[in-house]
């Protein structure tokens, strides 16, 4: 039976909100027991003096966060050797991602993106009516400057990248992206959520060029997805234009508290890195072993071209059937792919096993 009412209000949808598939009304329930390395998620627990700045500010649950995260943003600031007004904190860096879009993009507009890249910003550019611009990586995954620079996305009101990428794990060395910023005169999105497994980073381009924004994530390297912590780099003005657009009290006081613990303590976090890293290599040589072909990571995961025989999709069905959790991205090129977070030791023995009994099954 139609309900004329519900009809009447759902016309007046604007034609982007028409467009998007609404979610199912319940995601499937994750078995508790299951190996999760399908969302680049850091599962190491986090330091006992963090937890205790969690637990301690959720007794302030009645108050208002603090408004404009001036406390967790000058915490950035000196962490990093930023000034205050050049620091945005966000609910996770995909907020601000968001606040970008809404702050520099009108319908009609280019955006472009390195491709393969975080596919969140494709979504970002259909809600903005935006036309996104797909830019392949060189080879080898280097950074097309010259395509950038005066190819198609010349045009593009901004361009994001990010470094290390998403879903290849692929690093491009900072000097190309800043010969790209210096040459540029669109903003550059450089996006550093899995930085801290890298061995670089384009913090120290902040100050020498007004055109980049860098992005920076507590979700990955400091364990903290649930919580939402974010950050975004830049000049004052640009910052300020964002912070301006900001959603009210747009953190909760726990994620505040965390982000601030964070950085007062992140060295406490390096064991952390230390060992994921060391899982990252273990698990790209085994994984070679069994016939599957692994990019180069430098971030907490490994993309890997799945052996002849099967597609991505099928690895990445026949793994969840065994409780293994990875991702598979159905865009073109990436068919034959999966991508595998890196978790603890017992995480990897569990996937690489149920790997090489899929694999000795399946000859
Ligand atoms: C490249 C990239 N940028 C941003 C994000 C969003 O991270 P956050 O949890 O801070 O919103 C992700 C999450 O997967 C990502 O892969």
């Amino acid at each position: 039976m139609s309900d004329a009412r519900l009809l009447s209000a759902l016309s007046s949808l604007s034609h982007v909100a028409k467009q998007l598939e609404i979610p199912p009304p319940a995601a499937p329930e994750l078995d508790a027991n299951c190996v999760k390395l399908n969302m680049n998620e850091n599962p190491f627990p986090l330091p006992a003096i963090v937890r205790e700045a969690a637990i301690a500010a959720f007794e302030r649950h009645y108050l208002y966060p603090e408004d404009d995260n001036v406390g967790l943003r000058e915490a950035a600031a000196s962490a990093y050797g930023l000034s205050a007004d050049q620091v945005i904190a966000g609910n996770g860096s995909s907020e601000l991602l968001g606040l970008i879009y809404n702050a520099f993009l009108a319908p009609g507009d280019v955006v472009a993106m390195m491709s393969p890249g975080f596919s969140f910003n494709r979504k970002l550019a259909m809600l903005h009516e935006a036309q996104f611009l797909e830019i392949g990586w060189g080879k080898d995954h280097s950074l097309p400057t010259h395509q950038l620079l005066f190819g198609p996305a010349r045009d593009a009101k901004f361009v994001v990248l990010a470094n290390p990428n998403n879903p290849t794990g692929t690093f491009v060395p900072v000097a190309d992206i800043e010969r790209l910023v210096a040459q540029s005169d669109r903003l550059i999105v450089l996006d550093e959520a899995y930085v801290d497994f890298a061995p670089d980073n384009g913090l120290r381009l902040v100050n020498r060029y007004s055109n980049l924004l860098l992005l920076r994530t507590f979700s990955k390297s400091y364990a903290t997805a649930g919580l939402r912590v974010g950050f975004g780099f830049g000049h004052p003005e640009l910052i300020g234009r964002l912070r301006t657009m900001q959603n009210l009290f747009n953190m909760n006081v726990i994620g505040h508290a965390v982000g601030m613990s964070i950085i007062a303590h992140r060295a406490a976090f390096e064991e952390n890195h230390r060992q994921i890293m060391l899982e990252r290599e273990r698990t790209s040589v085994a994984l070679s072993k069994l016939g599957f072909t692994v990019l180069p990571s430098h971030a907490n995961f490994l993309l890997a071209r799945v052996p002849e025989g099967h597609d991505g999709a099928w690895w990445q069905a026949t793994l969840q059937r065994q409780n293994v959790l990875v991702a598979f991205f159905p865009e073109k090129g990436l068919e034959n792919f999966i991508r595998i977070t890196i978790g603890t030791e017992r995480q990897m023995d569990a996937f690489l096993s149920t790997v090489s009994r899929i694999s000795s099954s399946s000859i």
